[in-house]
């Protein structure tokens, strides 16, 4: 094993090309020094986690058909827990996990049956599964797991069936690993998926889900030692974010979801759209007003557990999302910078509107995946575009041990989306991304750059600024580099320092408590004050 550390802290003063940069069009950004009052509660050091589809995860975690830790997720993984002083969380689940049969006899850790958009028809796990994937060598110290059982079927052995994947996971994850079993995986499109009747609704969902939660807790948590009352539990997982009003979280709680008080957790999934014809990168993705109309559809859920004092503890989680609830062939629009540049946006303005955890979505071959864990159809593993997304995010949120808050800070411009963070009540970094789509085969001429005078007050004496970018632009897919650092499959997923880019920097502030700092277009900035 070989380390190849990024030589931080370096200061090059590279000519700004030919900046088409007009003077007249100055940003101003006024951050408050203490965190004001609508800033966000305080940010979960895991709040950037991780989804991972129960037919993938074994490339995840090993490498060479099971045989080894994949050491270059570890280190991937590593890398993320690096800047926010705690792993991501994994939840191993979706539409897979809900159609997933445990077979004691099988040899074979895992065995699929193809299906569309890269979603099996079925899978078989055997023991070996689990004892292989949830090896300790395959993560970083500390890594914690939320593990998601069938609840789909409805024949005679379908909880028997249940009940020995709660048995197999709980042991193999163990009792300082494990947060909490899902069961189910967005029943609100079972009828849709003609898995249940057509009259299949909220109601018929919490009455199936009580009768599996009550054996799962009975047969297998409690002789394992974990007590009911503690809660083991992340519920509804429903695939719809506000777009079906039968199916939210007033309607499953006013269904009695949490009768027996098992849920430590709300999940519903999210991703803004599918492949519709007018997607595009630049309108659908590198656009700030859609992402915080996407995401204030949790205020709703939000408020409503936050309104009883008997599901105030209750987490609200984005359980699983992304970008495009497509997965393939969509490597126009994910897997790119301006998907990264989406990525963090999403993410900074999710931890503002205090959700408390997301978890980003993960599949070997799927186009938003943040890295290709193991080689496939002769490609080699690679860290892909959305992994810049995730470490800047991470790195924007940091790893300070008392509160960390968020608040969006006004740009007065709409391709540009900022944010200031804060570290005990002190502005500690000032985060921004500029939108507007750029390619450098682009007509239009050089990149546009914004020039933003950040007003910090004279007690701040100089910064470090950090550029996430690519020479392509926006549509770039390679030679991504955030702080002149690259993470790529030939160091291991260890950071590397690019030849010939720019690294962090050093910015004087003015006599006037002024740093500026420019922000290329599809670029984002990250300021350390
Ligand atoms: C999935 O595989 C299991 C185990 O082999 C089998 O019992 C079940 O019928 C299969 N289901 C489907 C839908 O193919
Ligand atoms: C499932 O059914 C089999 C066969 O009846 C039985 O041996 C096994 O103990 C059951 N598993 C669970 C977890 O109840
Ligand atoms: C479950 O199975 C029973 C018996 O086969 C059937 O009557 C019922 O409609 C099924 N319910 C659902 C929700 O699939
Ligand atoms: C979510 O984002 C997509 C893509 O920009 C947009 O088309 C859709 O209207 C948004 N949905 C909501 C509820 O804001
Ligand atoms: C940017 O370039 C990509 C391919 O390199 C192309 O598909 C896309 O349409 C371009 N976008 C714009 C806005 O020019
Ligand atoms: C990173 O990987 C890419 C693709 O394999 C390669 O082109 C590039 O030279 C590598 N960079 C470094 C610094 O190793």
């Amino acid at each position: 094993m070989y380390f190849i550390f990024a030589l931080l802290g370096e200061t090059l003063l590279l000519p700004l090309l030919v900046a088409a940069h007009d003077p007249t069009n100055t940003v101003h950004l006024s951050p408050s020094r203490h965190a004001p009052p609508d800033a966000s509660n305080a940010v979960a050091k895991d709040f950037i986690s991780l989804s991972i589809a129960i037919h993938w995860f074994q490339d995840y975690t090993r490498q060479e058909q099971g045989l080894h830790p994949n050491t270059f997720s570890r280190n991937l993984l590593q890398s993320l827990a690096d800047s926010t002083s705690l792993p991501p969380q994994i939840r191993i689940g979706g539409t897979s996990a809900d159609r997933t049969t445990y077979v004691p006899s099988q040899e074979e850790p895992i065995l699929t049956v193809s299906g569309d958009n890269g979603i099996p028809l079925n899978v078989t796990l055997g023991p070996k599964w689990f004892h292989q994937c949830f090896d300790h060598s395959n993560f970083p110290r500390g890594m914690k797991f939320t593990f998601d059982l069938p609840l789909v079927r409805n024949d005679s052995l379908a909880l028997n069936n249940t009940l020995t994947g709660a048995g197999w996971a709980l042991e193999a994850i163990g009792k300082d690993r494990f947060v909490a079993f899902e069961i189910g995986n967005e029943e609100d499109l079972y009828t849709s998926q003609g898995v249940v009747p057509s009259s299949w609704s909220v109601k018929d969902y919490v009455e199936r889900w009580k009768t599996f939660s009550r054996a799962v807790q009975e047969k297998i948590l409690s002789p394992a030692g974990f007590e009911a009352r503690k809660k083991w539990f992340q519920g509804l997982v429903f695939a719809g974010l506000g777009n079906n009003p039968a199916w939210t979280t007033k309607t499953a709680f006013d269904a009695g979801v949490d009768e027996d008080g098992f849920l430590s957790s709300v999940s519903l999934h999210n991703y803004p759209v599918g492949s519709a014809p007018w997607v595009s990168l630049g309108r659908t993705f590198m656009n700030h007003a859609a992402i915080v109309a996407n995401l204030s559809q949790v205020n709703d859920d939000i408020a409503l557990l936050q309104s009883s004092k008997s599901t105030r503890d209750i987490d609200f989680i984005l359980g699983e999302t992304n970008i495009d609830f497509v997965n393939l062939n969509m490597n126009q629009f994910e897997g790119v910078l301006g998907s990264a540049l989406w990525t963090i946006d999403y993410i900074l303005y999710g931890a503002f509107l205090n959700i408390k955890r997301m978890n980003l979505h993960q599949g070997t071959t799927f186009g938003y995946a943040a890295w290709q864990p193991v080689p496939v159809n002769g490609i080699q593993p690679q860290v892909r575009a959305p992994f810049y997304g995730l470490k800047f995010a991470a790195e924007a949120l940091g790893g300070h041990q008392e509160p960390t808050q968020i608040v969006p800070l006004d740009a007065g411009q709409s391709h540009l989306s900022a944010y200031a963070i804060y570290e005990s009540s002190r502005l500690a970094r000032v985060a921004i991304i500029n939108f507007l789509e750029w390619n450098a085969t682009r007509i239009d001429g050089p990149r546009p750059i914004s020039e933003i005078e950040i007003n910090l007050g004279r007690s701040t004496r100089v910064v470090r600024t950090r550029t996430l970018t690519a020479p392509a632009g926006a549509s770039a897919d390679n030679d991504i580099t955030f702080g002149g650092v690259m993470w790529n499959f030939t160091t291991r997923g260890l950071p590397v320092r690019a030849p010939n880019v720019e690294g962090e920097r050093t910015v004087s502030v003015g006599r006037d408590g002024i740093a500026k700092v420019h922000v290329g277009a599809s670029e984002a900035l990250l300021v350390s004050i």
